[in-house]
């Protein structure tokens, strides 16, 4: 049987899933992690070795970010969302949208590095662009996660070309995140989201950059 939720009762879930996703250790994934196919990795033992791990922590805490950002704007747009069929399409993106929190966070740890402290401001800027973007309509939210998938490839496949060729935990998780978020860019698409124009995707290129330029130190 299905519920029908209020907006209050939505409210009240929302602001539940909002902490659990910035308190770190309070997600857990459904899928394993890829890194758990990679074997056990020696401590790092040079001052190179420490100064890789130091870039590849910087490079996974904006990663690990982004996810808390994707969890922001699933939920906003959940909460706006017109139709039930958009939120129920799109459930299954966030659900993985999870599994990557949880696998960025683990892998942040064996780095010896921290979640960004900025999280929480994140969080509640992509729900409010969510919920706007949810607002706007179904086509418009649905483009939406279709151009922040993009950037998000984008930025993966830049990260796979940074990473040191020993670093293969850090690895097998981008390409799986990478496949995964290349999926939900086109099942976004073809549940009727629009392409963007050139000149917001630019605007959003911006907004990304200020993200990755302050959660890669703080
Ligand atoms: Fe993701
Ligand atoms: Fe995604």
């Amino acid at each position: 049987m299905k519920t029908t939720l209020s907006p209050l009762d939505r409210l009240i879930i929302g602001f539940d899933r909002a902490l659990r996703t910035v308190n770190p250790g309070a997600t857990t994934a459904t899928r394993p992690s890829p890194a758990e196919l990679a074997e056990q990795e020696a401590p790092a033992d040079s001052i190179d070795a420490v100064n890789k791990q130091r870039h590849t922590a910087g490079l996974m805490r904006i990663n690990h970010t982004g996810e808390v950002c994707a969890q922001a704007l699933y939920r906003g747009q959940a909460l706006t969302a017109r139709s039930n069929d958009v939120r129920d399409a799109m459930q299954e993106s966030a659900l993985e949208e999870e599994d990557h929190l949880a696998w960025c966070e683990q892998r942040l740890t064996e780095l010896n590095a921290k979640p960004s402290l900025l999280n929480p401001a994140f969080y509640l800027a992509s729900f409010g662009m969510g919920a706007l973007a949810g607002m706007a309509g179904d086509r418009i939210s649905l483009g939406f996660i279709a151009a922040t998938e993009d950037q998000v490839c984008e930025h993966l496949r830049e990260h796979l070309q940074q990473l040191s060729n020993g670093d293969k935990k850090t690895r097998l998780i981008l390409e799986q995140m990478l496949e995964d978020e290349a999926a939900h860019g086109n099942k976004a698409i073809q549940a009727g989201g629009v392409e963007f124009h050139d000149a917001i995707k630019k605007m959003m290129t911006l907004m990304s950059k200020l993200m990755t330029g302050t959660t890669y130190h703080i």
